[in-house]
């Protein structure tokens, strides 16, 4: 059996997609998810880029145990050493540095002749090597370079110290057969001596589909971002390769990753929450219809026997079987403590375990059915560990259709009580106004977004606000939580301030 590594840059390359900025705490929480699903690298930022990157380069670095901890830095000694410096704590870590190759980035972008890139390539490598053992060097646009050259690079930089070579497609422009084609002629040049790897963009739809042709040509390390997240039009989707390796076993049987598989769900919720970007619904493996029969015939062939329709078991990526009203008023602290780990949150201490068990009960009061969905979104609030420094402790609100609509909110700061009121267009223009009133910020509000957690009426509504609080500068995400979806969009919008508030001094 050979081994694929599963190099992941949702916190580098998924961070660049539009909107999606993650918090310190944000990136930690996923760092540990993606260490729990088995990923092998963790491409965890870009330490010279800011200090909100260096920052949870350096905390993500000393909290894992398992997975390489991995920063990108440009072929320049100040990138590299910041990379070096971030990565100290951690117990396995990788230094990926890059320069462009293709005529294109030489000529206008770095303004340089091809043998300055190699001779700028070799020096990064040689101080990367220096100060970190494993060294990923990456041929920027790799897919519109000249072959000859990139097999002049590889030889350099291999010699220099690199330990991996990426070849990205980094504008999606390539084919299946190109990539394949080129990977086979680099394996040739390059042999046993670095592990050769892809990188693919989305542009064009191809991305997984190039992956996979690196794969079969003999790539063997896959570089990813969990629901295809990243730059423009995104990634390759971890979660789309990893599942075709494993179905398509007639075809892979000698290759496997350490993905563990049943993970994926709660890995994908999990970016999707942070981020705010939900995968589309019919999006493969991880998308809502992508295990739904909906049609009489295919629903029948299913009951006759499930592999009729069905190449994949919702199951094998964690998507939790019953999906029913589980638990009720009368449930006790074990069964909920059951349905957690059902759920995938087998590591949270007593404190959150009784937090959570409050919350529910005050749930199953309020609602009719609980279901496991409500009880992943209670988990998935009250784990964010951002500081509240603004904390909201009551909210009134008067709208009726021939009336100005205003909000009176009583918000918590340093222990004290601030009360304040204003009209607005809406009710939601009103809560926003009055919350920027009392804290001083004035947001300006960049996505909103409301969605019903589970079925029925009585549903718990989940807000996602995306606010900017100074021009030029990164939106934050905020959540709420609340049957009420006023409330929970008063929570959400303090919640993505004390996220900006948070990261203020780091960005
Ligand atoms: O797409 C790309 O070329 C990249 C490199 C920095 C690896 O993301
Ligand atoms: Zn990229």
């Amino acid at each position: 059996m050979e081994m694929i590594k599963i190099f992941d840059t949702t916190l580098r390359d998924g961070e660049q997609s539009p909107g999606a900025s993650m918090n310190t705490e944000e990136k930690i929480k996923l760092a540990l998810q993606l260490e729990k699903l088995g990923v092998d690298i963790i491409e965890a930022g870009f330490a010279a880029a800011s200090p909100g990157d260096f920052e949870a380069i350096s905390r993500i670095s000393e909290t894992l145990k398992e997975s390489t901890i991995c920063s990108l830095a440009r072929a320049v000694p100040k990138d590299i050493e910041s990379a070096a410096k971030a990565l100290e704590k951690a117990k396995y870590k990788r230094i990926h540095t890059f320069i462009a190759t293709s005529p294109i980035h030489m000529e206008y972008k770095l303004k340089m002749q091809p043998n300055e890139v190699i001779k700028r390539a070799v020096e990064a490598v040689k101080l990367a090597r220096s100060l970190c053992e494993d060294i990923e060097f990456s041929c920027e646009d790799a897919c519109r370079s000249d072959i000859g050259f990139l097999k002049e690079v590889a030889l350099a930089v291999i010699e220099a110290g690199a330990t991996t070579l990426n070849l990205p497609d980094t504008v999606g422009y390539r084919l299946p057969n190109e990539i394949g084609e080129m990977i086979k002629e680099m394996k040739t040049c390059v042999g046993d001596r670095a592990i050769l790897s892809v990188h693919c963009h989305n542009d064009l739809g191809l991305a997984v589909s190039n992956s996979i042709a690196g794969i079969q040509n003999g790539a063997r390390q896959l570089e990813c971002t969990i629901n295809g997240l990243g730059e423009r039009a995104g990634n390759t989707a971890l979660e789309e390769v990893v599942m075709i390796l494993k179905t398509r076993k007639d075809i892979f049987g000698n290759l496997d990753t350490n993905i563990k598989t049943k993970e994926i769900y709660a890995t994908s919720k999990l970016v999707a929450d942070i981020t705010g970007i939900r995968p589309q619904p019919n999006k493969a493996i991880v998308g809502k219809n992508a295990f739904a029969h909906e049609s009489g015939i295919h629903q029948d062939g299913m009951l006759k026997h499930p592999e009729t329709y069905e190449i994949m078991k919702s199951s094998d990526i964690g998507i939790p079987q019953e999906n029913g009203l589980v638990l009720g008023k009368h449930s006790g602290r074990a069964a909920f403590k059951d349905k957690l780990v059902s759920l995938g949150f087998d590591g949270i201490s007593q404190e959150e375990l009784d937090s959570a068990f409050e919350k529910f009960k005050i749930l199953c009061d309020k609602k009719k059915e609980v279901y496991d969905e409500d009880i992943r979104s209670i988990l998935t609030d009250q784990t964010s560990k951002i500081p509240q420094i603004f904390e909201l402790i009551s909210l009134q609100i008067s709208s009726d259709s021939n009336g100005v609509p205003y909000a009176a909110i009583s918000i918590q700061k340093d222990g004290t009580n601030r009360i304040d009121a204003a009209i607005g267009n809406g009710s939601v223009d009103a809560i926003l106004k009055t919350i920027d009133r009392i804290s001083g910020y004035n947001g300006v509000l960049k996505d909103y977004k409301v969605e019903a957690v589970s079925e029925g009426k009585d549903a718990l509504a989940k807000v996602v606000v995306k606010a900017e609080f100074e021009p030029n500068k990164p939106a934050f995400i905020g959540h709420g939580l609340h049957l009420d979806t006023l409330q929970a969009t008063a929570r959400a919008y303090i919640g993505a301030l004390n996220s900006y508030l948070s990261m203020q001094k780091l960005m």
